[in-house]
């Protein structure tokens, strides 16, 4: 797809509704790069952490302090997270960080640093960009923008399935269902749809269909513009 301007697709949605993982295969379908402002909160969750200090003690000044630590290095269709230098994609998953990083992300000096950096890793590329405010606070002229919804049961069955790489029992469904909620409900303030995007619940979809799906609404877009 090509213009006088970079296209940009937001995807945006609650905790687990696959976002990341189908931004990624959106990605690569159409040779642009996944660029995931989630990572770059876990990134500097995950900064605070290491450093040691209890929670209580993150001032947005430390919070934001912690911003020459982290970098996203650029791949084909994608970014690296890097803290110290250093890729740090496992780390910035973990149920730690996954814990801390509501705490970090209220904070709005927070949110302005992320949003910097999202703009940068956009700028000279075709990107597909997933977050919770992608298509309203980053990017609201973005050629698409998607908001991917999915029952809170299945989200938490898929991120279970994916964690345990086995069958997750009713119980453990249900236990990561209550912190799937918990989590959407600390989110709520910032996860925000915009009135132009294209709703999709995926509760029923497989992930190839969601994929086939958006990179349809890309291809239709971009023939309009
Ligand atoms: O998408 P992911 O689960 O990796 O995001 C981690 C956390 O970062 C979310 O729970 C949310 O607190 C925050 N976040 C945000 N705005 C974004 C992306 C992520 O507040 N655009």
């Amino acid at each position: 797809m090509s213009g006088d301007r970079n296209v940009v697709i937001t995807i945006d949605g609650p905790a687990a509704s696959g976002k990341s993982s189908t931004a990624q295969w959106v990605a690569e379908k159409l040779g642009f790069r996944h660029v995931d402002s989630g990572s770059l909160y876990r990134a500097l969750t995950a900064a605070l952490l290491r450093q040691g200090a209890p929670p209580e003690r993150w001032t947005p000044a430390v919070m934001t302090g912690q911003g020459s630590r982290v970098a996203l290095r650029p791949e084909p269709t994608s970014f690296l997270t890097l803290i110290d230098g250093v890729p740090a994609e496992e780390e910035i998953r973990g149920t730690l960080v996954t814990s801390h990083v509501s705490l970090v992300a209220r904070v709005p000096e927070v949110r302005a640093w992320v949003n910097a950096r999202v703009r940068e890793a956009a700028q000279d590329h075709d990107v597909v960009v997933d977050g919770r405010d992608m298509g309203t606070a980053v990017f609201p002229e973005a050629t698409l923008k998607i908001f991917l919804i999915a029952d809170p049961w299945e989200r938490a069955r898929r991120r279970l399935a994916q964690r345990l790489e086995r069958g997750a029992t009713e119980e453990e469904i249900a236990a990561e269902t209550a912190l799937l909620v918990q989590r959407d409900a600390r989110d709520a303030t910032q996860t925000v749809q915009a009135k132009d995007a294209v709703v999709l619940d995926t509760t029923y979809l497989t992930q190839a269909e969601q994929v086939e799906r958006i990179v349809a609404l890309a291809r239709a877009v971009s023939h309009e513009a």
